[in-house]
């Protein structure tokens, strides 16, 4: 994918992303709340406001950052969507002034930054911007390389009357970079949705972090803080300096 960069995910999903992702449950919107101690809250790759809208209603404080216009077009036309202040940059570079009680990325959207230097840096820049005691939350999966078959796959993830979509990823081992395309397949055409992200365990993200200056204090599998296991598919990990 050439011509792949920050912006192409969100500037293809943008149209149907709230359709295939709905609004989430009460749990994560109640952590994060807790977390950001209704002081000021930020969200790398903010998307729709799926999980900031929420938020401001519970009176939080929060702004966002993300790469693309059309994702932030989808923010601005919900009611409220408007008032959430938004910058349009790569969130690696945490453009933004001032300091945050939270800052959080969520729906594997840290590993949009697809190489080790990219995510090192994000998390350095987030270190920078931390209050003295704010938190850092990363949802994110656990890869799970069983997925790939001679570094390839190819599944249906959904079969309907009238339509089918399918993922074709190739997963590069070196790079731990897995580059998709969610193809859509309706009697109009075919629709694709690109993706491609750089993978890491919780331990080289710990690792990561340690190296910008961020400790990890909890890891549960689940917004209601179950315990993370050798079983977990995700985290939620929260970091402070
Ligand atoms: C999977 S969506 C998540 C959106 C939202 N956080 C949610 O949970 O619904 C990922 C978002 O991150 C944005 N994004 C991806 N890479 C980015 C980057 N390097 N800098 C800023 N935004 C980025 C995309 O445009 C998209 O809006």
């Amino acid at each position: 994918m050439e011509k792949y960069n920050a912006e192409t995910y969100g500037q293809r999903i943008a149209d149907i992303y709230d359709d295939w992702y709905p609004s989430p449950e009460g749990p994560s919107i109640a952590l994060l709340s807790e977390l950001s101690h209704h002081g000021r809250a930020l969200e790398l790759g903010i998307g729709t406001g799926r999980i900031a809208l929420p938020l401001k209603s519970h009176g939080i404080d929060i702004s966002g950052i993300d790469a693309s216009p059309a994702m932030v077009e989808k923010l601005r036309m919900k009611p409220e969507g408007k008032d959430i202040p938004v910058t349009i940059g790569d969130f690696s570079e945490v453009p933004v002034e001032g300091l945050f009680d939270l800052i959080f990325v969520v729906s594997n959207t840290f590993f949009a930054l697809t190489t080790q230097k990219l995510q090192l840096k994000c998390l350095e820049n987030v270190a920078r911007h931390l209050t003295k005691n704010g938190s850092f939350l990363i949802e994110a999966f656990v890869p799970d390389l069983d997925r790939f078959d001679r570094g390839q796959t190819v599944r249906a993830t959904d079969v309907r009357e009238n339509e089918v979509r399918i993922e074709i990823s190739k997963h590069d081992s070196l790079k731990q970079q897995v580059t998709s395309q969610h193809v859509v397949l309706t009697e109009k055409g075919v629709r694709f949705y690109p993706v491609t992200i750089r993978y890491a365990w919780p331990s080289e993200l710990d690792m990561m972090a340690r190296v910008a200056g961020l400790k990890l204090v909890n890891r549960w599998c689940d917004w209601v803080r179950t315990p993370f296991s050798a079983n977990s598919g995700r985290h939620i990990s929260v970091y402070e300096l």
